[in-house]
Formats: C-alpha cells, structure tokens, sequence
C-alpha cells in the first residue's frame, strides 16, 4: 500500500466554500496571528544587546540588584521565623515570580481571580486571594481554579462566604477561607474580635470551605511619618488580629495561618510573635514610593527612555508619559541626571525641568528612570526586560497585565 500523501489528495481534503467571505476570514487571521508572532520575537531578538539599545519606552529590572534584593528579603523574613507570601499585584510577572519561590517564598498573593489564573497556569501552587469574590461567574473561576492549585481567598461577610462554599461544594472541592480583620485601615473587613470569630465559626461550619485563618493589613500606618508612631499603630493593629486569632482558638477554631504585613510595614510586622505570614512584594524593586516607606534596599526597577525634544535649555522632553510611568505617586527620578527641578507627566510626554541650563542630554540620547511606584508602572507594560551588567538577559512577558477581573 502506498502511504505517501500527494499534494491532489491534500488539496482534495481541503473545505471549499462559495462564498468568498470565508477566505477572507482565514486570510485575517493568519495576518493577525503572523503579527502577534512576529512582535513577539522581536522582543526576543533583543536578547543579548545591550540594553541601551531598547527601544523605548522600556520597563526593566537590574537582575543582579533584583536577586540581590529578593535574597535580602528572604534572609529578614526567614530570621523573623516567618513565612513569605509576597504580594505579586505590583510583579505580574511569572518569571520573577518563581525567582520569589526558588528564594524560599511559600506561596503568593494575588489580588485578583484573573491574577490567580495566571499563576496557576505558570505552576505556582499557593495562592492567597486577598480580596473578597463575589460575583457567581467570579466564584465559578475561584472554585475551578482551587483543582488546579490550592487556592484561599479572603471573606468579610457570611453570606458570600456560604456562596462560596455553595459552588465548592458542587463541584467537590474545598475552597481555603481567611477572615479578613479590618484592623484600623476601614478597607473591608470584619471588625476583630466577636464578628471575626462569628465570621470563623460560620466557614468552619460551611460545606466546601475550610477555615485556613486570619488576615489584615495594617497598610494605613504608613501614613505615620514618625517611625515610633508607625511601629506603635502597626502594633496596635496586629494586637487586634491576634486577639481575634486567640478568640477562635478558645473557642475550638485552629487558626493555621496569621497573615498580614507588607512592603511598608516589613521591618516590624515580621517580628510580632503569632503572625505566621507576611505579604510583601513590592520591595522587591524599591521604587522611590518603598524607599519613602523604609524599604532599605537598591532601586531594582527602571524606564529607560529616549529624549524627543529639547525646546530649552532647561527643559528635557521624553517618550513616557503617564501611560508608561501612571501619574498620581512620586514623580520619576531620572538616573544620572543632575539639577532636576521637577518631572511632570502628560499622556505620552515626560517633561523635565532643569534647575540650571544644560545641552548635554540631545534629542536621541537615551535616560532611565525611577517610577515613583512599580504597582503602578509594571501593569501598563507588556514585557519586562531582565538585564545583567548592562545586557538584556531576558525578554519577561508580563501574563498579568489588564488581570483586573
Ligand atoms: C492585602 C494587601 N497585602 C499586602 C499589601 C502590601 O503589598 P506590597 O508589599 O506589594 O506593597 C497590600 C498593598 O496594597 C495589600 O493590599
């Protein structure tokens, strides 16, 4: 028998229409998809150039200074004898991601059901949604994506935590549930104390859910600028949490899992006995909005981007504006550049004043910056260049940007 295909029989095995319509329909998709993959590897193709060389704008991470930082991070937490659960809301990006967990993180935290998603789907297998869910087609993801990866989300009112059991229950999984304690930030939350505990007892008592513990975050004390002031109200807060905490466990509730603690608050949450979790991400990059919050570490993150205009000597014109850097948090800094007087934003247009006229910088000439906050930058990238001694290394795709749902 002769198995070998012609190029007639392929020809012949082929749909035929009549209409022209739905050629053209296949015509657009294979341009739509050549696009996408042709993007796509010019973003690789930069892999190996000097990162000088992007174009801009670009988001990228120092790799060294980054591993640095993460090191550091792990080393506070670990001498805390707490667990790291960093919050990726401001990362979105697999990649850094299991640098966190190979650093020794126990899992993450999300903010989202769709930030979840794109976790689980790059093999992270803890997840905590620290936010409440609580539309059914949102609670329909959450509960299939507790088969995929062992997933807890935060709850702050009983009848959403009795929908959740509800769809958990249907489809044969057990969903993880913390309270979460409205500890002085009115956010959302129950309030400590009695309607935590009747909160606990009422999920410890709902098919389809375990009762996994207690959340907060305590993350308006870092309005306090007096650091004494900021570590009493942190105190306070977390005293809150651990009271509710002992209030279950008197009341036969076992509370696995303390969580609180960010970025702003790492230096003392870690340290108060009875937290088990701390959930710091962004300092990771130590933006100048960590720095101004007391993250002692180096600037990990960076914009590089390209002088457009010079229309004064004073005055430095650049391709990023508030749709690559956002505006509302601390301006930029730029890198290496002196007698800056202010960096203001438009849409597309960074403006610079000097302070003293200077012609050094020219129109073409390439400048990093510093956002003000990575939480607010990394989301309205698509790639996250990792660069090592001035090479880019990397070309990161960021799977959780526009993950808002
Ligand atoms: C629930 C929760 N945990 C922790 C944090 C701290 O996150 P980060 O360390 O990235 O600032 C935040 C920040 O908004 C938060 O909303």
């Amino acid at each position: 028998m002769d198995l070998r295909v012609r190029g007639d029989d392929v020809l012949s095995a082929m749909p035929t229409f009549e209409q022209p319509w739905p050629y053209l329909v296949i015509f657009v998709f294979f341009v739509r998809g050549f696009v996408i993959c042709r993007s796509y590897n010019f973003t690789m193709n930069d892999i190996g150039s000097d990162k000088n060389q992007l174009d801009t704008p670009a988001l990228w991470v120092d790799l060294e200074t980054l591993e640095r930082n993460i090191a550091a991070l792990a080393a506070h937490f670990a001498g805390a004898g707490v667990g790291w659960r960093p919050h990726i809301k401001g990362i979105k990006t697999p990649a850094i991601v299991h640098k966190l967990l190979a650093a020794g993180a126990i899992g993450i935290t999300c903010a989202k059901v769709s930030e979840a998603e794109v976790m689980a789907a790059a093999g992270v297998r803890d997840i905590l949604i620290a936010n409440q869910i609580v539309t059914p087609h949102k609670i329909a993801r959450l509960v299939n994506l507790c088969r995929q990866a062992e997933v807890k989300v935060l709850v702050d009112d009983a009848a959403n935590a009795s929908a959740i059991g509800a769809a958990a229950h249907a489809i044969g999984v057990t969903a993880g549930v913390l309270v979460e304690v409205n500890t002085g930030m009115d956010r959302s939350g129950v309030l400590p104390g009695a309607a935590t505990l009747a909160l606990a007892q009422h999920i410890a008592q709902t098919p389809g859910l375990h009762f996994a513990g207690l959340q907060t975050w305590e993350g308006h004390n870092l309005a306090h600028s007096d650091p004494a002031a900021k570590q009493s109200g942190i105190e306070q807060s977390i005293g809150q949490l651990l009271a509710s905490a002992d209030l279950c466990r008197a009341n036969g509730l076992p509370v696995r899992i303390v969580s609180a603690g960010g970025s702003g608050t790492y230096a003392v949450t870690p340290f108060i006995k009875g937290v088990t979790e701390i959930e710091a991400g962004g300092a990771i990059f130590c933006d100048l909005m960590y720095q101004s919050w007391g993250v002692a570490l180096q600037p990990a993150l960076f914009v590089r981007a390209t002088v457009t205009s010079r229309p004064t000597p004073n005055r430095i014109i650049l391709d990023c504006g508030f749709k690559t850097l956002t505006r509302g948090f601390l301006s930029p800094q730029l890198v290496g550049v002196a007698d800056v007087q202010s960096v203001v934003l438009s849409a597309e247009h960074g403006i610079v004043t000097l302070s003293k006229p200077n012609t050094a910088l020219r129109i073409g000439d390439g400048v990093d910056l510093v956002p003000g906050y990575g939480d607010a930058t990394v989301f309205a990238h698509d790639v996250m260049y990792g660069v090592r001694n001035g090479r880019v290394e990397a070309a990161w795709p960021v799977l959780g940007r526009g993950k808002i749902q």
